[in-house]
């Protein structure tokens, strides 16, 4: 159910029960030589639309573009800087805040975005703490879960590609893309070498010449939609444990 589709009076009526809402973040970036430029958000839009269903909370308006810099040596790949991004959370959170939204769920695809989303969060906390936030604002639950880290998912992709799974362009969110979009999968390409090295980077220059297909310590090449399926109900079991632990169900 998404926040899009509601009317006005359809959303006061929400929030005369729910004061929850999803927050899909990702990025637009190069995923390797078989995946698809927006698989860090098209993962944790899918997760999101099951998680909905399961317990009736809103999805709100998915972020589409993350800090994704270092990828900018491959085509399709967009960036906003951190202090962008810093602001675009800012604004959706306090936009809804003003509606009576209090419990945010950033439901994030993309590692890149972690240490900025936790800064944005950090902002509107301190607003707060600092007595600058407007008067009416209640205490707001920010939540940052990132849907390949959870337990289950974590269990599921070391048994289905262990030594090959990496941390970038990895074969569970491959699968969980071909899962969501089947129309879309990509024919099989030959990976070479076999698992990519892996690593750290600096600057897009920097990743470009260190992962020259743009895969870190992965070997994708077995991401099948089944696999992506298996993934996607462990992603929203592991979600559902998080929405527990923090107290919006
Ligand atoms: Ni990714």
């Amino acid at each position: 159910m998404y926040l899009k589709h509601l009317t006005w009076r359809e959303t006061e009526q929400y929030l005369q029960q729910k004061q929850s809402i999803i927050m899909p973040i990702g990025s637009h970036e190069q995923h390797g030589p078989n995946g698809m430029i927006g698989t860090d958000i098209i993962c944790p839009v899918r997760v999101a639309e099951d998680l909905s269903q399961e317990t009736g909370i809103l999805i709100g308006p998915s972020i589409e573009v993350g800090m994704a810099q270092h990828h900018l040596g491959f085509a399709g790949s967009i960036t906003v800087r951190p202090t962008t991004l810093i602001l675009i959370i800012e604004d959706y959170v306090k936009s809804l805040a003003k509606h009576g939204f209090t419990h945010f769920f950033f439901l994030n695809g993309h590692g890149g975005n972690i240490a900025t989303v936790k800064a944005a969060f950090a902002e509107i906390h301190a607003e707060a703490s600092l007595g600058r936030a407007p008067v009416q604002q209640p205490e707001l639950e920010l939540v940052l879960h990132n849907w390949y880290q959870g337990r289950r998912v974590t269990e599921m992709s070391n048994r289905y590609f262990p030594g090959i799974e990496g941390s970038h362009a990895t074969p569970s969110e491959i699968s969980l893309t071909f899962h969501a979009y089947p129309e879309h999968t990509k024919p099989a390409v030959p990976m070479e070498p076999r698992v990519a090295r892996g690593g750290s980077f600096g600057s897009a220059v920097d990743y470009r010449r260190k992962f020259p297909d743009g895969r870190i310590g992965s070997d994708p090449s077995g991401a099948t939609a089944k696999i992506g399926a298996e993934l996607c109900q462990a992603a929203v079991t592991d979600a559902l444990d998080a929405l527990r632990y923090r107290e919006f169900l």
